[in-house]
């Protein structure tokens, strides 16, 4: 544990690195921009800028960070009758499954300590004041009882004095809900953001409401990449004064798109990103090689994700040693080597096969290099969701996917319940019984005990699959 002082130290010193970044980037990005100005136009003319393959080069700044552009951008977030809407009245809410999202154009002025937006260009909402709660799990009334509302209202600029002018949009999120869990800080918050913010080119303000000081700068990587100015928080911070403040931003977005588990909607607006992009996006961010083939010179190295409490690999130390003998060289990492994301994620990266049991630290999935692979122990009732979350986008991401579905007897839950029982004889039945039923049981009730001579078997595959010319 941190104690309050250090972790303020701390944060002061992101927010004051991110400035810091900025001014040095300012100076060589006009410098360059200056070179490769002519260059800029032949390219924007001809491609997508995303296929530069540098998130940072900013292009958005020499078509100009103008109102013009500000809303083009914005309203690139509505289709349909939404995006009329938005024409008209400068304001809509669009409503999809699982969130809400609210878009502005035009002038508004966010109230740090109401968590406010005040729309003062004119907008019109249908219903004003409007709520919505920035998160992606709309369906969950429990989990979305934790997130604050944000508000937007039709409101006079007279009674809002502008005391900070910004010239890109704002776009509110909250890390609470799931946050904290790895899997769901990637899925519920990282991607949404990536998906909803992406085509600003980081030329947007991030709002954070239920701010959680160990996720920001757990993310802040990520997250000064999808935005290069400072986080606002709101409400505001106690050791900041804790007094109500007044943004004026261009357009403002409440709300995050999300479509299901590690997917993305190409054919859907804003701009076409795909979850490649994702990926892709994510190895910008920790300045990973994404196109780096592994090397073959030297035995392939395998991560073995631990997993401490549930689904435990019980026979871990065994199986690190059948790994090595079929010829790999092994590093386990626990939670703690887990949870340091930016050297965890160089780890992975530098890794050819990650392996683990069904669990959020399969996510570190992301990091791998394009010719990896992920080899997931999938224990007993486990199959469904272990395909959602991990098979499914792993391999929707182009990394190479290997199961190792566990038989029963390798269950902790064989001999604990009878043979007849619904949870050793039609799990099918549990799951039906609903999440909370099947949770207790499979998710957190269980631990593995791997047949090795099978595991052998299934990494005898793998290793062929990285090293072919050997086997
Ligand atoms: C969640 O809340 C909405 C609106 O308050 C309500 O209609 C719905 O029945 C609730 N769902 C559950 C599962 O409680
Ligand atoms: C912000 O801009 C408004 C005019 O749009 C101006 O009146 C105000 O003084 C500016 N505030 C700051 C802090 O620059
Ligand atoms: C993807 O977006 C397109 C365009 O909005 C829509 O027609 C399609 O139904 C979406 N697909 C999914 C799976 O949501
Ligand atoms: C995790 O692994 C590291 C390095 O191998 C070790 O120093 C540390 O004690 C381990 N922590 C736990 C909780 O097992
Ligand atoms: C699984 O293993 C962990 C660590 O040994 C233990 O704390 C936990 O109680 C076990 N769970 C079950 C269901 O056996
Ligand atoms: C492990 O799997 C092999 C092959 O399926 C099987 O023959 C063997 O009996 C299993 N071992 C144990 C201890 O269950």
């Amino acid at each position: 544990m941190h104690t309050k002082s250090t972790k303020k130290e701390r944060l002061k010193g992101f927010f004051f690195d991110l400035q810091v970044q900025r001014m040095r980037k300012s100076w060589s990005r006009f410098a360059l921009g200056i070179m490769f100005l002519p260059l800029i136009y032949v390219v924007l003319l001809q491609s997508d800028a995303y296929n530069l393959n540098s998130w940072k080069l900013q292009i958005a700044q020499w078509i100009g960070s103008s109102d013009a552009s500000n809303m083009l951008l914005l309203q690139k977030l509505a289709a349909g009758t939404n995006k009329r809407e938005l024409y008209q009245n400068g304001a809509t809410c669009i409503s999809y499954p699982d969130s809400d999202v609210c878009v502005a154009t035009g002038e508004v002025r966010f109230d740090t300590k109401t968590s406010t937006f005040h729309l003062t260009a004119g907008q019109r909402l249908h219903h004003s004041p409007t709520s919505v709660k920035p998160y992606t799990r709309k369906k969950d009334n429990i989990t979305m009882s934790w997130i604050s509302e944000v508000k937007l209202q039709e409101s006079s600029a007279a009674a809002q004095p502008c005391q900070f002018n910004h010239t890109s949009p704002a776009m509110v999120f909250a890390t609470s809900g799931f946050a904290g869990n790895f899997y769901h800080d990637m899925n519920d918050i990282l991607l949404p953001l990536f998906m909803t913010a992406g085509h600003f080119r980081s030329q947007v303000h991030l709002v954070v409401v239920n701010i959680r000081d160990p996720w920001v700068l757990k993310y802040r990587k990520i997250l000064s990449h999808i935005s290069r100015h400072p986080l606002i928080v709101s409400p505001p911070r106690h050791w900041r004064g804790g007094e109500r403040e007044v943004h004026c931003f261009p357009g403002a977005v409440v709300g995050l798109k999300y479509y299901d588990n590690l997917v993305c909607n190409a054919s859907d607006v804003p701009d076409g990103h795909s979850i490649v992009d994702f990926k892709k996006f994510i190895h910008e961010s920790f300045s990973l090689d994404f196109s780096r083939t592994t090397p073959t010179t030297q035995r392939p190295s395998l991560v073995l994700i631990s997993r401490a409490r549930t689904r435990v690999l019980l026979n871990e130390e065994e199986i690190v040693g059948v790994a090595e003998e079929v010829g790999f060289r092994v590093t386990v990492a626990n939670r703690t080597t887990t949870s340091d994301v930016e050297r965890f994620a160089e780890m992975v990266n530098a890794c050819e096969v990650l392996v683990g049991a069904h669990g959020a630290g399969l996510t570190n999935f992301l990091f791998l290099a394009r010719e990896a692979v992920l080899v997931q122990v999938v224990p007993w009732g486990l199959d469904w969701a272990s395909e959602t979350y991990y098979g499914g986008p792993s391999q929707r991401m182009g990394v190479k996917y290997v199961e190792y579905k566990t038989e029963v007897d390798e269950s902790s839950l064989y001999g604990e319940y009878p043979m007849d029982d619904p949870v050793i004889a039609d799990p099918l039945a549990i799951h039906k019984m609903g999440y909370q039923v099947s949770r207790k049981i499979f998710i957190d009730g269980q631990n593995v005990t791997v047949n090795l001579s099978r595991f052998r078997e299934t990494l005898v595959k793998v290793f062929r699959m990285v090293r072919p010319e050997i086997l």
